[in-house]
């Protein structure tokens, strides 16, 4: 019997790559199939905080096993900003609505002038409640801030992201090549590994 796992998501695009990773393992249930209409706020100050507070949410209302998720992109020059505001970053710099990604990416170009290192990462926590036991895993992806935007594809700041693996923006790859390598492929592969071992176990 496949594990029930509910991801604490409405992403279609986040649902299809967790059930490409997890599949063979996990029966992955969105919020919709459970029917939680709900908002899940994400109001802590780390990543960690915010992917635990929505997984807490959803396992206590609906009394299942469940996974949450967030993710920051961390810029060394700027003391790990815009982090956990990634979202908001432009919004609460006042430049722009929330969630408006030429705002954001704008904002930090702007920011990095002058930089003396473009060096960044992405990060995601998972926050996974299973049995009544949290554990959190993370996937890291190492690049830096290009100087310019380049490529069509992806979200948020993806046309300005460069991972050290490769000579293009996570814009110009396709979504197989940006998931084997990003942060929240990674995640998810960490995600695996964990429900994996702990199986064994039992
Ligand atoms: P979330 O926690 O996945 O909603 O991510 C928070 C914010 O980080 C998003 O609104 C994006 O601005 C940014 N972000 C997260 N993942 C990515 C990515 O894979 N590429 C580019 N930006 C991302």
């Amino acid at each position: 019997m496949p594990l029930n796992l509910v991801f604490a998501t409405n992403n279609d695009h986040k649902l299809r790559e967790a059930r490409e990773i997890l599949g063979n393992h996990c029966h992955i249930l969105s919020l919709k199939e459970i029917g939680c209409t709900e908002d899940l706020p994400e109001t802590s100050s780390t990543l960690e905080d915010n992917a635990l507070q929505k997984a807490r949410q959803v396992a206590e209302k609906f009394g299942c096993d469940c996974f949450a998720d967030d993710t920051g992109l961390e810029v060394e020059a700027l003391g790990g900003a815009p982090g956990v505001n990634s979202a908001r970053y432009a919004s609460s710099n006042g430049a722009g609505d929330s969630h408006d990604s030429d705002a954001n990416m704008r904002l930090l170009l702007h920011s990095l002038q002058g930089a003396a290192t473009r060096k960044a990462r992405f990060r995601t926590a998972i926050a996974l409640i299973r049995g009544g036991r949290e554990t959190i895993l993370e996937g890291v992806v190492n690049g830096h801030i290009t100087e310019t935007p380049a490529g069509i594809d992806g979200f948020g700041y993806d046309p300005i992201f460069q991972p050290e693996e490769s000579q293009l923006t996570f814009a110009q790859m396709s979504a197989d090549e940006k998931n084997a390598i990003s942060h929240r492929g990674r995640a998810l592969r960490a995600l695996l590994r964990h429900i994996e071992d702990t199986d064994k176990q039992q």
